[in-house]
Formats: structure tokens, sequence, C-alpha cells
């Protein structure tokens, strides 16, 4: 086992789980995506809204858990139904950054996410995981891009799980989303101290995974 954990924060669609899951594979770790636990709540939320009362007790009620499948990799359950491919929709992707901002939410999943990362070997993506989840992970990085550069990824990836979306769209939605995650009053998004940003922008996602394999090849000699 890898004895050093990754956080790896940024914007919305930097790339960070594309990079997360070549890092992982490539250091024998195993990728978390925090953000498909937000949107998971989410959508458990959306589906639950006619009787929908308050946060607390909709999480009291929840069952979740994450699964690994050795070729789909991590795999999202909600009351015993994977419910993985639902979390790209539209109106979760809509609804999340203001469920992510409730407080009882961010408690249970910071609480999961810890204890996930406990054994160490974990490359963890998310918004806070560098300032608040893992704040002692050996390797933080930053990973940024133009908010034009994103909208397109998002736009290729879109396409590719069958989902609608025009770039215009995609590059306001972006915008509004990080600005909602930078500016929630809990662990709002934004860079550690100690993290690393990269800006990948015109980098290739080869050129980004190696440049943070050779950190994290120095992080785990000096660990
Ligand atoms: O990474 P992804 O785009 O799937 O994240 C969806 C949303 O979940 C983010 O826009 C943010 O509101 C929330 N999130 C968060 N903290 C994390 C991961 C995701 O608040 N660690």
């Amino acid at each position: 086992m890898t004895a050093i954990n990754i956080a790896l924060d940024g914007p919305a669609a930097a790339g960070k789980s594309t990079i997360a899951k070549r890092v992982a594979a490539k250091l024998s770790m195993i990728y978390v995506d925090t953000g498909a636990m937000y949107r998971a709540i989410t959508y458990h939320y959306l589906q639950n809204k006619s009787s929908f009362t308050d946060f607390k007790t909709l999480i009291s009620n929840i069952q979740l858990e994450l699964k690994y499948d050795e070729e789909k990799g991590q795999r999202v359950w909600l009351q015993n139904e994977d419910i993985t491919e639902q979390l790209r929709e539209n109106d979760v992707t809509e609804n999340v950054s203001y469920v992510a901002s409730i407080e009882e939410v961010r408690t249970f999943l910071v609480d999961y996410q810890q204890k996930l990362a406990k054994e160490k070997g974990i490359v963890m993506d998310g918004r806070d995981i560098g300032t608040t989840v893992l704040p002692n992970a050996e390797l933080k990085v930053y990973m940024i891009a133009s908010v034009e550069e994103r909208a397109m990824r998002r736009l290729k990836d879109n396409e590719q799980r069958g989902i609608a979306s025009t770039y215009e769209q995609l590059k306001k939605d972006i915008a509004d989303r990080d600005a909602y995650d930078m500016n929630r009053a809990i662990s709002p998004l934004k860079k550690a101290e100690d993290a690393i940003e990269i800006d990948t922008t015109g980098l290739t996602i080869e050129e980004v995974t190696n440049q943070i394999i050779s950190l994290a090849n120095e992080a785990i000699q000096n660990a």
C-alpha cells in the first residue's frame, strides 16, 4: 500500500477525475471521487422532493455506499441501487452546489471521506480535500484551466455520455457553479496554502498525469 494520500482540488471540469484515475492506477492507489458523493445526495434529494422536510432527516435515511469495480472504477450505490450513471444528469448538476453548501451534508460526507482515507493510499478529488478533508495529505495539488477549455472538455465528455449540452450553456454553468462553490460559507473551494497549483490549459492528460506522478514519487520518498 502506498503510504501517502493525495488531495486533488480545483474548479469544475478542470480534469481532476480523469487525472486522478490515471495517477491512482499508476501508483496502485484508490481513487475517491467526492463530487460523486455530493451528487448522490443531490439525486436523493431530487427523488424525494415531494416528501422533503429537512436535510438532517434526508441524511439519516440515506444508505450511501462506494463500491469498486475492476473495470468501471468507483460506483456509487444509494438505497441498494447503483446510481453512478444518473449522477451526471443535468438536474443533478444544476442542484449539486446548493446541496453541497448545506452544513449537515458536508459534515456527513467529510466524516465519510476521512474514514476512507485513514489507511492511506488514496487519491481524492473535490473542492475542500486539501483544506478540510485531508489537511495532512502528503501531496496537495490544485488544478485549474481556463473556463473556455473546461467547457470544451465537458462538452466532449457529455457527447460521449449521450448528455445533451451546448458550449455556451456549459461555460455559463461552470462559471456559476465555481462562483457558488467559492463563495459558500462552509469550506469553500480554495487552494490550500501548501498545495501545488497546476494550470492544465493547453496541457495533455499525459503531461498533467506525469507531472503529478513525479510529485507523488517525491512525496512517497519523503513519507
Ligand atoms: O466534482 P464534481 O463536479 O462532480 O462536483 C460537483 C459539486 O459537488 C461541486 O460543484 C461542489 O458544489 C460539490 N463538491 C463539494 N466538495 C467536494 C466535492 C464536490 O462541495 N469535495
